[in-house]
């Protein structure tokens, strides 16, 4: 049985099914079930109807050109993303309305107006266009969870150069090879960032990574100051705050950007090689992540949406910047850990900024429910009214605790199904129709042709499982990979003639609500973060003892995902406790410690079938304790014995 099986043997006996309460259904955004149907009947009209929240300097003249696997939405129209999620709401009774609520960890906090907001883009535009900026350029942002991190992402949008985010925990070396892929000239990133008090050291990190890259300027940002003793090198490195205030203020026109012009590049995991520049261009990812907010997240003019997500991860890009502000909604903003200074911090500024939307992940809510239900018993969480998952799969039992200990019962939960490829959420309840069921994403969002199909790309049965795809193109489909779009079409649409295929195993029940079985792909999820195990396999064997690694997923109990590698080492290497520890820290070192093995097994030989492949599968059942499987294709099934010996030795 694989991590997928087991979870599908528990989602088999889940009954339970909650609907929204009255009165959330009285107030609901979205209150007709018929929603479904006209979007099904003509998606594009759908779409269109929605792009139409959205300010347009000029009107699209076609919705969709579809030419699989390439997709045109909306092109010929003329906006600017920037221009929707701050300036537009400047004009009218938003103006000095919260646009982001930010606290640091340390407890410094600051809140942005949308006024104040968009004058802070202003700035940095023009920062940004003094140094060369222009519109199609790319930007590489590495910078911890402070307000200039949005504000550097629509000061890019406002100029229309290609903002490429990389999360904060990813190493030099991560950061280094996303530069030059993107082929960035300027990196924005700050002097260091708090996480539990501790300092990381992100200028440091920037220093290593830019050498004999194209970056030429580097703009640090004061977040420490004196304590992250940085230095910063002549005629590279530039304050933000120095640079600032020689721009003159004045507003900055947003560049009138075609609809299919590149809002941001975001890389993520793979099966096989380097991580994939994900290209989002600018209509079609702004109308979906726009309407989700109505829809899926039931947004109104007075919520407080908090987001708990890192804008260095595709949920942070689309859930704390682009579709709340294009929304015009005020979104509260962490900076640090869930348990510094104590267990309780989320549910601190819960109270604090009177949070009535949150938005987290499978993996935190577990922690939360192993921490214990007195943290958030120690607050008042009345003005909480929806709350959402995403990242992962939920197991039900974490469901139930979000929903008795966060919700008290009364707030509807949607389990939001989406990927980076997606753009924004597209398997997910509407809140106040659809109803609940703890541990599966639902339906597809109305205007979303989501299904599960068998190996022949035809639909599966009720009751039945396979691959999870996407019939028809969406607006806010991925468009291709940055410089391989080869790589796009193999990977998506390779399997199956003009569909998109999402790389997670799914069931469907009898209702046609879709359960997400988790990746069927070589991709780790680990704690809601993608890795593949080709760049654990390939820091492995970067190291000199290395000669061959193999890496898994196996389950977690938090985590959900937890790495273990097979390592064998080259000959006259002494393994042991020293050597585990060289490793883990060299993988962290490779690519940041979200992809440090938990464990790290030596083995004489790795099993292979005859035709040489390493068998995961085989792995997988050793690091899980399962009886194993068939072996019959493996060249020497003595390899299996004495791992299964060496991996309890080991435990
Ligand atoms: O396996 C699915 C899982 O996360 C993958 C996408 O990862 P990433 O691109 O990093 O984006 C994460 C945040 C949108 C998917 O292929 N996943 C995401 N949401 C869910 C999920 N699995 C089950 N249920 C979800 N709600």
């Amino acid at each position: 049985m694989t991590n997928r099986d087991s979870r599908l043997s528990n989602l088999l006996h889940e009954t339970r099914q909650f609907s929204p309460s009255e009165s959330f259904r009285e107030n609901a955004n979205v209150r007709d079930e018929s929603i479904y149907e006209s979007a099904r009947q003509d998606p594009e009209g759908y779409w269109s109807e929605q792009a139409q929240n959205l300010s347009w300097f000029a009107p699209y003249e076609n919705v969709l050109k579809w030419q699989s696997p390439h997709a045109e939405w909306f092109s010929g129209g003329k906006l600017n993303a920037a221009y929707n999620c701050v300036d537009r709401h400047r004009q009218g009774p938003r103006k000095n309305k919260a646009a982001i609520i930010w606290e640091g960890e340390p407890g410094d906090s600051r809140v942005y107006t949308y006024d104040m907001l968009g004058r802070e883009v202003d700035r940095a535009a023009h920062m940004l266009q003094d140094l060369g900026v222009r519109r199609g350029d790319r930007v590489t942002i590495y910078l911890p969870m402070i307000p200039e991190l949005p504000i550097s992402l629509l000061a890019c949008a406002k100029i229309g150069a290609i903002h490429s985010v990389v999360f904060g925990g990813f190493s030099s070396k991560a950061l280094r090879q996303r530069i030059v892929d993107a082929d960035a000239k300027v990196l924005i990133t700050a002097d260091a960032g708090w996480r539990r008090g501790a300092l990381i050291a992100l200028k440091a990190n920037a220093d290593e990574a830019v050498v004999d890259t194209p970056t030429e300027t580097v703009v640090v940002v004061r977040r420490v100051g004196a304590q992250a003793g940085v230095s910063m090198q002549a005629g590279r490195d530039v304050y933000w705050h120095e640079l600032l205030v020689k721009t003159p203020g004045a507003p900055f026109p947003a560049a009138e950007m075609d609809a299919e012009d590149i809002l941001f590049l975001l890389y993520t995991s793979g099966t096989t090689g380097n991580p994939k520049g994900i290209v989002h261009t600018t209509g079609g990812y702004l109308t979906v992540a726009n309407t989700s907010m109505r829809t899926v997240f039931d947004m109104k003019d007075d919520d407080i949406f908090f987001c708990t997500a890192d804008i260095g991860w595709v949920t942070g890009h689309t859930y704390i910047v682009y579709g709340p502000l294009s929304a015009g909604a005020t979104v509260v903003m962490y900076e640090g850990s869930p348990d510094f200074p104590g267990r309780d911090r989320f549910w601190d500024m819960v109270e604090k900024y009177g949070v009535t939307i949150l938005y987290t992940a499978p993996t935190s809510i577990r922690t939360f429910m192993k921490w214990g239900a007195q943290y958030p018993q120690m607050h008042d969480l009345r003005t909480l009214r929806l709350l959402g998952t995403v990242g992962e799969p939920i197991n039900p039992e974490a469901w139930m605790w979000y929903h008795e200990h966060i919700g008290h019962g009364r707030c509807p939960i949607v389990d939001t199904w989406w990927q980076t490829e997606t753009g924004a959420a597209i398997i997910a309840p509407l809140p106040g129709l659809t109803v609940a069921k703890p541990g599966s994403a639902t339906r597809p969002v109305p205007g979303i042709d989501a299904d599960v199909v068998d190996e022949h790309g035809q639909s599966v049965a009720p009751g039945h499982g396979g691959y999870l795809v996407i019939r028809k193109p969406w607006p806010s489909m991925l468009r291709t990979i940055w410089g391989d779009d080869e790589r796009f079409r193999r990977t998506y649409f390779g399997q199956f003639e003009g569909m998109y295929v999402a790389g997670d195993g799914a069931h469907k029940d009898a209702d046609g609500y879709v359960w997400i079985l988790g990746r069927i792909d070589d991709v780790i999820n680990v704690s809601g973060h993608r890795i593949g195990t080709m760049e654990v396999e390939s820091a492995l064997v970067s190291h000199r003892a290395v000669a061959e690694a193999a890496v898994i997923g196996r389950s977690h109990d938090i985590k959900g995902q937890a790495i273990t590698a097979f390592v064998t080492v080259k000959e006259g290497i002494e393994t042991g406790d020293a050597l585990i520890a060289e490793l883990k820290q060299h993988v962290t070192d490779s690519i940041g410690a979200m992809a440090r093995p938990e464990e790290i097994i030596f083995t004489a030989e790795l099993p292979k079938t005859r035709s040489a492949k390493i068998m995961r599968r085989l792995l997988r059942d050793i690091a899980e304790g399962r009886v194993l499987g068939d072996t019959t294709t493996l060249a020497d099934p003595s390899v299996v014995e004495a791992l299964k010996t060496q991996y309890k030795e080991s435990e």
